[in-house]
């Protein structure tokens, strides 16, 4: 719904029920607007038009109490309940505010344009439209040229209202792109790894064949070199290559590791069973990955980066988690049992939707949120660790996403019984035909290309839900 006013310096709109001026070509854009439109106004302002008659080629909808109002050519209406119940038939971009003081007051809040011509006069006036340069709800988002009449001075201006959200749910909202910024800078990041020990074939691999992934150093085992490069290099995990080891060599890891605990660092060994096992007497326990020789290097990669990512992910608290995967109902509890919906007493169908782009999840999540309940995530991982302990009714997927794309998700959401039979739709902008049918092999229950349009995402979830 649009507001449309001729104001004054002040705001004013009117005095002794009369406009203040009229501007011939304001009155014309008046009537462009709002031909074959759907005009509101109170009495009174109908009262002031030329002998109190309806404006022709309009739908005028009029606010009064009163029972003795001549009715020919409007639509009366005794409340703002009334009002809005009869406005709800109509198209809402088609419905103009147009005063006057009394109305404008009532629907500002209802509204999110205003076009309001503005006079460079002062006038005596007893009606006012609200003030919008006051209020932080609305912004000035279009001027006109300077125009002019005789002497006085005008512009059309327009000014829209500020969609806010509710204060909790924009910080939550913030909080949740953090999150999801600080994840996509990890993941875009590699590992570090901290080698040390006299394996060097084995520390040799890891410079030539796991660049992509891992961030390598290498250190001698004194505890002077171990401990800088504990603060200065800042490893994800270190590593001990064990090959013929010194007792004392094995005695200093050993001791460091107290270190790399109280630093909440892993370590992990690399080596022939009995070395392992002697560098466990020293530390008096376990580590935590341990490799034992010979072993492929692309096994230990895929290990090492599985609990490198299981450790970053189980490091986020609950809260974190649901403020990623649960959007809008971070604040429900999160820690649902297995298999429980992700809403609590909510019993609106619950959405999960998949996708790497924080700004289409926002999109999507805003779309549907009204109506469902919506987790997202950013990727395949994180969407299996939402699914360990909650179920959803359907999945949006994203096709292209780095890491494992949405065939690769698809097909492991099909080989988990538990996952097995949740809808899932395709969400995609690519238009390939080869890619598509690739896609639509996988069997999704739908396909949706982007960019999603509202009307055609909520007709395909209704299908599901
Ligand atoms: N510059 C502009 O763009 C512009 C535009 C429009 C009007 N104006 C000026 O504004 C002035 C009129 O404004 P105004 O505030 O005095 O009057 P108004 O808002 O036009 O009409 C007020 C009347 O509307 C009815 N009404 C209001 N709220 C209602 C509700 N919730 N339920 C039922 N009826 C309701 C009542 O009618 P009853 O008394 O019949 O119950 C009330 O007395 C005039 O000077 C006019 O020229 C200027």
């Amino acid at each position: 719904m649009k507001l449309i006013a001729a104001v004054d310096n002040n705001w004013g709109i009117g005095c002794d029920g009369k406009l203040l001026v009229q501007i011939p070509a304001d009155q014309k854009f008046f009537r462009n607007e709002t031909i074959g439109k759907v005009i509101v106004m109170g009495r009174k302002t109908l009262d002031s038009f030329p002998q109190g008659q309806p404006l022709p080629k309009r739908t005028n909808i009029v606010l009064t109490r009163r029972t003795d109002l001549d009715t020919r050519g409007v639509i009366v209406v005794r409340s703002m309940d009334e009002a809005l119940e009869k406005i709800s038939e109509y198209d809402t971009d088609d419905v103009y505010i147009i005063g006057g003081d009394t109305i404008y007051g009532q629907f500002i809040d209802l509204c999110d344009e205003a076009l309001i011509t503005k006079i460079d006069h002062t006038y005596r006036a007893d009606a006012f439209f609200p003030n919008l340069d006051e209020r932080d709800d609305w912004a000035l988002t279009h001027d006109s040229e300077e125009q002019t009449y005789f002497d006085l001075e005008y512009i059309f201006l327009k000014y829209s209202r500020i969609k806010r959200v509710a204060f909790e749910d924009e910080i939550r909202y913030y909080i949740q792109e953090y999150i999801i910024f600080i994840l996509r800078r990890n993941e875009m990041s590699k590992y570090k790894i901290l080698l040390t020990g006299a394996y060097e074939t084995a520390i040799n691999d890891f410079f030539t064949q796991m660049g992509d992934v891992f961030e390598c150093a290498t250190t001698s085992q004194r505890p002077g070199d171990l401990a800088a490069h504990l603060k200065f290099f800042g490893p994800d995990l270190v590593l001990y290559c064990m090959m013929d080891e010194s007792e004392e060599s094995i005695k200093n890891v050993g001791a460091f590791a107290a270190t790399l605990k109280k630093s909440n660092v892993p370590i992990g060994v690399y080596g022939a069973e009995f070395e392992i096992s002697s560098l466990k007497s020293h530390l008096g326990g376990s580590v935590d990955l341990e490799f034992v020789r010979p072993k492929p290097m692309p096994q230990i990669k895929d290990e090492i980066v599985n609990f490198l990512d299981d450790r970053k992910l189980s490091g986020l608290s609950d809260r974190d988690m649901a403020s990623i995967s649960s959007g809008a109902h971070a604040s429900q509890p999160s820690a649902a049992p297995a298999g429980a919906p992700a809403g609590g007493g909510d019993n609106r169908k619950h959405i999960l939707v998949i996708d790497d782009d924080p700004m289409m999840l926002k999109l999507i999540r805003e779309y549907l949120k009204a109506d469902y309940q919506v987790a997202t995530a950013i990727n395949g991982r994180t969407a299996h660790k939402f699914l360990e302990t909650r179920t959803t009714d359907l999945i949006l997927l994203d096709y292209e996403m780095p890491g494992d794309n949405g065939p690769v998700v698809l097909k492991q959401l099909r080989e988990n019984p538990a996952t097995a039979n949740i809808p899932v739709i395709f969400l995609t902008g690519i238009t390939e035909r080869d890619k598509i049918q690739e896609a639509l092999a996988q069997k999704p229950q739908g396909y949706m290309l982007k960019p999603i349009d509202h009307d055609k995402l909520m007709v395909a979830v209704k299908k599901f839900l």
